[in-house]
């Protein structure tokens, strides 16, 4: 394709250990993964052991020697933190470098002289990772939904807390005990105070409405409650009344009377709130987040996936380093496309014959109301090796019976075979509806 990028890792802790895994396992994904580079990375601890093995010359406990380092062409700052990551972001910027970056603080407390600096210098600054670990939402603020006049974005976005919350109203479960899996599980931010204080959903929050509303936030100016001082027993007494309690965060276009039209009157909070259980953002448990984007002429649209963790966020992190790697080639090779924007095929698929797909099904049979008939039924699935979820008669008249069964999962070539002497039994009048089902 085209020529090589290389990078540089600043921090391989969960997230940059996550995106060196992706990088050292190209098969299967997109081709300019193969055109990535892990030049040098930057840690804090040598002799700390790490989940990838990288060659002991790639790895240096001085991050400067990474920005500076001229094979270097793209920083990817995953080590956190305001101090020395916003230097180091500024210093790759001047020396022309584009950044990827998952740091929502960084970006939530200094994005404006960031993206000042990076136009200035005609480079990219990116930052899907930072807002919602692997949901694709800061491209959609930027470009997707780019239509539209928005009016409000509200959701679940630290998965730290989520996981907490939903551990607690699901198992019982003590908050320390629940934090400390959370931060086992490499949700949680280095000082989880950033996350059960509502810090973290705060610079996220300040981050979506930059996009979604044209204009610097400030962050400061947040109103922010976190989870450490929720008490159970305002859990239990939302749940009696049909409700669940969410760390929510939320920002909307106010309605204005004045004629004023110089700045756009937003109202911003993080805060718990008690969620309907009928409302799409009820049912979003564990780490996972999810965003609800309100705007004109769209109306209402949900993002929705995991909020944190190693995978998830190095996720968005290679997908905005494609980004760049795929405008870099545009710049160098003229009347080429951009390859991620023009999605060209990349290698050859077929579709497998329909017997060879796999899933659980639901039948319904009507068949003579006579003994034996769903012992017969069971026969002939279990002859074509058919594991039965549940099996169920319905509706027995006097002649007639229905019958539904639902299947584990199985190829619709066992499912043909076992359909067929099914529908051949004598006491089956027919085969009425074939479903899937998840
Ligand atoms: P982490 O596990 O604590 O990793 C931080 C890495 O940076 C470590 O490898 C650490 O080195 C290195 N580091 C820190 N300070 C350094 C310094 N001064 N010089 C050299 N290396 C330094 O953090 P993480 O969870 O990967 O998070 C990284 C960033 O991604 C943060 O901004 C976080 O908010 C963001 N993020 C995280 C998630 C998530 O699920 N974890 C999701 C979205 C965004 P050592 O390994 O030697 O200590
Ligand atoms: N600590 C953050 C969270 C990581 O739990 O959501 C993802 O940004």
């Amino acid at each position: 394709m085209g020529t090589r990028i290389g990078l540089g890792l600043l921090g391989l802790g969960t997230v940059g250990a996550g995106v060196a895994e992706i990088l050292q396992n190209p098969e299967g994904r997109h081709p300019l993964i193969g055109e990535l580079e892990l030049v040098r990375v930057a840690v804090r601890d040598l002799q700390r052991s790490r989940p990838v093995e990288l060659p002991a010359a790639v790895l240096t406990t001085d991050p400067e020697t990474v920005v500076d380092d001229p094979a270097v062409q793209v920083v990817v700052e995953v080590m956190g933190g305001i101090e020395p990551a916003r230097t180091l972001i500024m210093r790759a910027i001047a020396a022309g470098k584009s950044v990827v970056t998952a740091n929502k603080a960084v970006i939530a407390h200094h994005g404006e002289e960031i993206a000042s600096a990076a136009a200035a210098a005609g480079v990219y600054v990116l930052i899907e990772a930072a807002v919602g670990g692997g949901i694709p939402i800061i491209e959609p603020l930027k470009q997707s939904l780019g239509g539209n006049r928005i009016e409000r974005v509200s959701g679940i976005i630290n998965g730290t807390t989520n996981y907490i919350l939903t551990r607690m109203a699901q198992e019982g479960a003590a908050y320390q005990a629940v934090l400390k899996d959370a931060q086992d599980l490499g949700y949680a931010e280095a000082d989880p105070a950033a996350d059960v204080e509502g810090l973290d959903a705060a610079d996220k929050i300040a981050i979506l409405s930059g996009l979604a509303f044209g204009g610097p936030i400030e962050r400061a100016a947040i109103p922010t409650q976190g989870i450490s001082t929720l008490q159970s027993r305002d859990v239990d007494y939302a749940k009696q009344l049909g409700y669940v309690v969410k760390l929510l965060a939320v920002a909307e276009r106010l309605q204005t009377t004045t004629q004023d039209q110089t700045s756009l009157p937003l109202a911003l909070r993080v805060q718990p709130t008690l969620i309907p259980n009928e409302h799409p953002l009820a049912g979003v448990n564990g780490v996972n987040n999810a965003i609800l984007v309100e705007g004109d002429p769209i109306g209402r649209v949900m993002f929705y996936g995991p909020g944190a963790g190693a995978g998830p966020t190095a996720s968005a992190v290679v997908a905005d380093i494609l980004n760049i790697a795929g405008i870099r080639q545009l710049e160098n090779a003229n009347g080429c496309l951009d390859p991620l924007l023009a999605a060209n095929s990349w290698r050859a698929c077929h579709l497998v014959h329909p017997n060879a797909i796999q899933q659980r099904n639901y039948v319904r049979f009507k068949a003579k109301n006579a003994p034996g008939v769903i012992g017969q039924i069971g026969n002939c699935f279990g002859a074509c090796d058919i594991s039965i979820q549940s099996i169920v008669q319905f509706d027995a008249s006097e002649a007639d019976a229905e019958i539904v069964v639902i299947t584990h999962e199985v190829s619709q070539g066992q499912m043909h075979d076992a359909l067929k002497a099914i529908t051949n039994l004598p006491e089956i009048k027919g085969l009425i509806a074939h479903l899937g089902c998840l």
